[in-house]
């Protein structure tokens, strides 16, 4: 017979063998629900023994409020910060003071990304977590051992077996999923919201209730051995970091042992551009020499060590000052605000404008003109004001008010009562508002035509070349010729983009035509059944509203567009241009686009075909399908004995999750 403590050993071990499976290396091995099975058991067994409770039990990470300070902490060894470099000739520089020093160049390079986080120390006596600190100014920091406990990254006890003193520097994180929800539920609550991850990482941790910390859903990677005591021997860096994972530690996986610079440099590149496919934020790649033996003959100048250094991505965030507010009349009259900025280089890019999306959400964030603001962009984004720095206000900010007439064409702008956006009302004899729809026109979710962007179109609209979208059709390649930039190459490449743009299906002309409320898949489903465009134009509205997928605001939207004399003429004039109105085959040989813009992850086994077979034709259809769940992902397909992880994550992000016959009938007849 087992007795009650016998239990409870094999439950903790049980437990943190499963928690490490889900939380450090993300394979867990059983469902959530069997895990809290064993869990409850646990609780209950130590209710009933509470002499038997551990610290180090896994039902012991939340514990109760700390005092009012958190109690400062000595570090045994100081935490030194790094030196940055941000170009490759930085990176072969660093290299040459260490070739000058050893003699030779240093053997072998580790690579880590560099996390966006907080830094923290921890450290382990025989196995037991025994403290958590936050790096403070490098030789003091705050005990945050009780908040720390409440991660489920952070091991409270290691595995196998474990040195007599270890001290571990890693970094504490907040997914961006867990960072927007936290913003909604901190605005939910009227409560002040984070301006970025770190933030909310960094006030998360130095919460006195440790409660509040729990519910914040930090994570955590080591990357730094600080100190080790009664373990083994190791000679390398990334060596160090094997051995820590194998004691149950969270290593991030994407970090890299490379022979040379060389390697380096490529592995940063790489790093790089998945940047924006990750969770959690980066902000550049720690290089360090991997040899121990190196870095101790390299040693440390009076703030960083020599042996390493960080390789920061340009810098997503800056702080500019904002010159004006104006707007844009989009193509359906929308009036857009957006700032004028002091340019300043954001992302890796000058940025003089950025959007603020809307008047209510202007208003939200109280943004005045002549205020200093943040400006944020992230890889292909739009960039866009976050918020003024309100401490730096001097009282002469001016508050912005929509203007009572477009400054396009002098017509008024009204924002009828419930309604989000003010509308310029001077139709299509508004400048802006033309050339907006000549952009979408030509645009990826329009036509795509090659070369006609914004710059091209200011340039036809201003020298009266073109009016409507028909008029692109018309074209001569002798009126273009001779203004500045535009010579024989590149207006024959203009005339092969407009050449290539006359005989798209269908579909794809009802999109680039703009009508409200017809999308892509409004768009196919319409090009399906009428494989006109005049037949479509002549059909009545319940014809319309009897397709499958249409409903009656779709029917009537079209219906009302169709009967309209100036679009009538529109494209009768596109027709006579020699642009096709008609599908010569059936829509399902153009299935090729039926997924665009949708990713999918499969998990679990399908009974029709292999997983490969189902992410490949995913791809076939012009969707994407990735491997891990992110707030990216539009489906989760889930076959039999899904991974629990991918399903638990696509619940928390509220992502859609299919059965088989969900997702064969989507590969059939895309998102209707
Ligand atoms: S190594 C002596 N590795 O970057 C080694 N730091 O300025 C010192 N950081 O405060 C740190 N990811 O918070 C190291 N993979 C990584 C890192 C990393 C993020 C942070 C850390 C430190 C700062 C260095």
């Amino acid at each position: 017979m087992t007795t009650a403590e016998e239990r409870i050993e094999e439950l903790r071990q049980q437990l943190r063998y499963h928690g490490y499976r889900y939380h450090v290396l993300d394979e867990p091995e059983i469902s959530d629900t069997q895990y809290d099975v064993l869990l409850r058991e646990l609780v209950k067994l130590e209710e009933e023994n509470p002499l038997l409770i551990t610290p180090d039990s896994p039902t012991q990470r939340v514990g109760g409020p700390v005092g009012d300070l958190f109690a400062p902490v000595q570090h045994r060894r100081p935490l030194f910060s790094l030196d940055n470099v941000e170009a490759a000739k930085e990176l072969d520089a660093w290299e040459l003071r260490m070739i000058r020093q050893l003699g030779r160049p240093p053997d072998g390079y580790s690579c880590e990304l560099k996390i966006d986080g907080l830094a923290v120390v921890i450290t382990y006596e025989n196995g037991l977590l025994t403290r958590g600190a936050t790096r403070g100014d490098g030789t003091t920091g705050e005990d945050i051992t009780a908040n720390l406990r409440t991660i489920k990254s952070v091991p409270l006890r290691l595995i196998g077996q474990a040195p007599a003193l270890l001290e571990v520097r890693g970094e504490v994180y907040m997914p961006f999923a867990a960072f927007e929800e936290l913003n909604r539920r901190q605005t939910e609550a009227g409560l002040r919201i984070f301006a970025n991850p770190r933030n909310a990482a960094a006030g998360s941790v130095r919460q006195k209730d440790p409660g509040i910390t729990a519910t914040r859903d930090l994570g955590v990677w080591v990357y730094q051995v600080g100190l080790l005591e009664g373990g083994p021997t190791i000679k390398r860096h990334s060596e160090q970091m094997e051995y820590l994972n194998g004691l149950g530690l969270r290593v991030n996986p994407a970090s890299a042992a490379v022979k040379d610079l060389d390697g380096v440099k490529a592995n940063i590149e790489r790093a790089e551009k998945a940047r924006h496919d990750r969770e959690y934020q980066t902000d550049g790649v720690v290089v360090k020499v991997d040899s121990l033996s190196d870095q101790g003959e390299l040693g440390y100048t009076s703030h960083a060590p020599r042996w390493a250094v960080a390789f920061k991505f340009p810098a997503e965030e800056q702080v500019t000052r904002l010159n004006n507010i104006q707007i844009n009349i989009g193509r359906t009259g929308a009036a857009t605000p957006f700032a004028v900025l002091e340019p300043v280089f954001v992302g890796g890019a000058k940025v003089s404008f950025a959007t603020l999306h809307n008047e209510d959400e202007l208003r939200r964030k109280d943004v005045r003109i002549g205020d200093q603001v943040i400006v944020r962009r992230a890889g292909d984004v739009i960039p866009e004001v976050v918020g003024p720095v309100v401490s730096v206000r001097t009282g002469d900010e001016q508050e912005w008010a929509m203007p009572a007439t477009c400054p396009f064409c002098g017509n008024p702008i009204v924002r009828p009562s419930g309604e989000k956006v003010a509308r310029c009302t001077g139709g299509y004899t508004c400048p802006s508002r033309i050339r907006e729809w000549l952009f979408h026109f030509a645009s990826r979710g329009g036509l795509d035509i090659e070369g006609l962007g914004y710059k091209t179109i200011d340039l036809l609209l201003k020298e009266n070349l073109i009016r409507d979208p028909a008029d692109i059709f018309l074209l001569k390649p002798e009126q273009l010729l001779g203004y500045e930039g535009w010579g024989e190459v590149s207006v024959n490449k203009l005339m092969k983009g407009i050449d290539g743009a006359r005989h798209r299906p269908v579909a794809r002309l009802l999109m680039a035509l703009g009508i409200r409320h017809v999308g892509g898949t409004v768009a196919r489903v319409l090009a399906r059944n009428y494989r006109s465009l005049p037949r479509l134009m002549d059909a009545a509205e319940e014809d319309i509203a009897g397709q499958e997928g249409v409903g009656p605001v779709i029917a009537a939207s079209v219906h009302e567009w169709s009967i309209d004399p100036d679009n009538r003429a529109l494209v009768d004039k596109l027709g006579a241009a020699g642009v096709s109105l008609e599908d010569e085959m059936p829509e399902e040989t153009h299935a090729s686009d039926l997924l665009q813009g949708v990713t999918v992850v499969v998990t679990g086994t399908l009974n029709s075909m292999s997983r490969e077979q189902a992410e490949a034709a995913v791809v076939e259809r012009g969707g994407k399908a990735t491997s891990g769940v992110s707030k990216k992902t539009s489906f989760l397909v889930a076959g039999e004995s899904p991974g629990t992880s991918k399903v638990t994550k696509a619940e928390e992000l509220n992502i859609p999750i299919l059965d088989e016959a969900a997702f064969v009938e989507m590969l059939d007849k895309g998102l209707s």
